[in-house]
């Protein structure tokens, strides 16, 4: 049984799952180097979308298949057929890769909770397959988007029963939260929040107080530097109730209040001892404040916007814990999967694994919009076909190995390219001599094997370096160009995980945060004391567990500052090119890839 998922929209990706195993996942921004893959133009002149099936193609041939071995073929987007037809991109889309699915007249409705749609239709479907000529009649699966968020954390959590909680930004433009219970391979919905025809979810506000206060980036990236700024402000009272009622949560009741997204934009803030309104119907008709206003957000000395974040952020705290309550009234598991991108919002996580009801967290490193094509696929698998689940940690190291590497064909081409030299070392030596050149403030790129999915790195696409001061923390700021007040997470040898963080399980996807208990690494603790760490075992990465445990002989610290191999703005490397370029372009001294040390001439 081969399964292959497709995810269109923005962070686009496809998974292919042979008999329950996942052969692979592919964010397609990593491929085609355009962050978040939203459709937006290549170098060549191709959309993504235009570029994502010759790759499916590559990859099936890469696992000796063809797109003729596909058994099912499985899409999300869609809440119900009303929504679907709403949808062009996807219908246009659907219509001309697959040919029209009412036209077959063969589109059912299957009767489960939730009701998705399949139908067969004959795979001819143009060249967009590659060298694929042949005629076949092939399922679909169609999954509604928060199904496939729900999915891709509860399947691959070890746990045998779970509430899921899944929100978002967006979603499908239908639903923007969805709460779930599963139970051994079934996931059953329970209900839902809306987006229309009120504003109700905190995932846009957190793009739009992005907007407000960083300017920078897309809206995608906006929540992650709210998170951070949140840390260095205080919430204000009035601040975070006004937020609640935007989202149209009114006391211990979910109500919807209308027109409530309007209301924020008659805050006042104090600049420098005058006060200024940001315009009334600002969020709501135009993307951005005024330019004044904008620039004074951005000002690390004015407090008010590091209020205003973290006022922010205590609302969507405060909203959460209490939609858990309810969830957890609901159902009464002690275990509770977190998805969908505010999963994302590690301060959120960390409150609901110590103060909700639920006992036991998990959240899918691609818990964004970059995992429902694996949560789709997870699905069929599981609650369509009926195969058991099993419940064990999830191996996220599920991407490709790097594009151009020593041993390629392509590799000598592209290292002329650059003024770099490069030595092999056996492995054991290796460690050794990048833990002594870290100890010495070098800062070193790491890639090996499989990319990790989901936007963090976890050790196999990094960038490295001492945590032991705190002057580090503004090295590699300069190095990633990112903002001030970005903070840079450790990554933790699990055996001495409790003795430096406040923290009593492993938490190998850097989804939580924990208190550091330790002054010894202040550049991988945030401003609030709290650092956003992974934790590594030997089985879970052997090589990065390896450099750690180097690192400690000589530091007496099993600790280093872990950060994702890009520069902002950009996807995680992938290309040989893209990491040498950041070697050169910056004060990284290293790029270790395989067993192959590459440095600047
Ligand atoms: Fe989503």
């Amino acid at each position: 049984m081969l399964i292959l998922t497709i995810h269109n929209g923005h962070d686009s990706s496809f998974t292919l799952l042979k008999d329950g195993d996942i052969l692979g996942h592919w964010e397609i921004e990593r491929i085609c180097r355009v962050k978040h893959g939203t459709g937006a133009q290549t170098a060549d002149g191709k959309t993504i979308h235009d570029i994502k099936f010759p790759i499916i193609q590559e990859k099936l041939r890469s696992f000796g298949l063809d797109i003729a071995d596909v058994d099912i073929i499985g899409l999300n987007g869609v809440t119900n057929w009303d929504c679907y037809h709403q949808n062009s991109f996807i219908w246009k889309n659907l219509k001309n890769k697959f040919g029209d699915p009412e036209g077959q007249g063969k589109c059912i409705l299957e009767d489960t909770n939730p009701p998705f749609y399949t139908w067969t239709a004959p795979l001819e479907v143009e060249p967009c397959w590659g060298n694929y000529k042949g005629k076949k009649e092939i399922r679909f699966f169609v999954l509604r988007h928060s199904m496939a968020h729900s999915a891709a954390s509860y399947y691959t959590s070890p746990f045998k029963e779970s509430a899921v909680f899944s929100w978002e930004g967006a979603g499908d433009f239908w639903e923007t939260a969805v709460e779930c219970y599963g139970l051994g391979n079934c996931l059953e919905f329970l209900g839902s929040y809306n987006w229309k025809p009120h504003y109700n979810i905190f995932g846009s506000l957190f793009n739009d107080a992005g907007h407000l206060l960083a300017d920078i980036g897309t809206g995608l990236d906006c929540p992650g530097k709210v998170m951070g700024l949140s840390a260095y402000g205080t919430p204000r009272r009035q601040w975070v109730d006004e937020t609640l009622r935007l989202c149209g949560y009114c006391g211990k009741t979910f109500q919807l209040c209308e027109g409530g997204r309007k209301r924020w934009t008659s805050m006042e803030l104090e600049y420098k001892g005058a006060k200024f309104s940001l315009r009334e119907n600002i969020i709501q008709d135009v993307p951005y404040p005024d330019e004044p206003i904008r620039s004074m957000l951005k000002d690390s000395s004015f407090k008010v916007s590091q209020d205003f974040a973290a006022s922010i952020q205590q609302a969507l705290e405060e909203y959460f814990l209490d939609r858990l309550k309810v969830l957890y009234d609901k159902i009464g598991s002690e275990n509770l999967c977190i998805s969908g991108g505010v999963g994302l919002n590690v301060l959120a996580n960390t409150r609901a694994l110590r103060e909700s009801p639920f006992k036991n967290v998990h959240v899918v490193s691609c818990c964004n919009d970059g995992g429902l094509s694996l949560g789709t696929a997870l699905y069929i698998w599981h609650a369509y076909l009926g195969n058991v689940k099993i419940c064990k940690s999830f191996n996220p190291y599920l991407g490709d190995t790097l594009y151009d590497k020593p041993g390629t064909d392509t590799f000598g081409a592209v290292v002329e390219g650059f003024p770099v030299n490069f030595k092999q070392m056996e492995w054991g030596a290796l460690c050794k001599f990048i833990a002594k050149e870290l100890l010495d403030k070098k800062i070193v790129g790491w890639i090996q094997d499989r990319w990790e999915i989901g936007p963090r790195a976890l050790g196999n696409r990094s960038i490295f370096a001492s945590p032991l001061s705190a002057d580090m923390k503004n090295i590699i700021n300069r190095v990633k160009r990112r903002e001030w007040y970005r903070p840079f997470a450790p990554i933790v040898m699990e055996e001495y995980a409790g003795e430096y963080f406040d923290i009593d399980r492993p938490a190998p996807y850097m989804v939580v945060v924990a208190d550091s208990k330790t002054d010894k690494i202040p550049a991988a603790v945030h401003i609030d004391g709290t650092a956003r760490l992974q934790t590594v075992n030997r089985a879970q990465n052997r090589k990065a567990w390896t450099l750690l445990n180097e690192f400690n002989k000589l530091s007496g610290v099993p600790v280093l500052l872990n950060t994702s191999y890009n520069v902002g703005g950009m996807p995680i490397v992938n290309y040989l090119s893209d990491a040498l370029k950041l070697l050169c372009d910056s004060s990284m001294s290293y790029v270790v890839v395989d067993n192959y040390v590459f440095r600047k001439r």
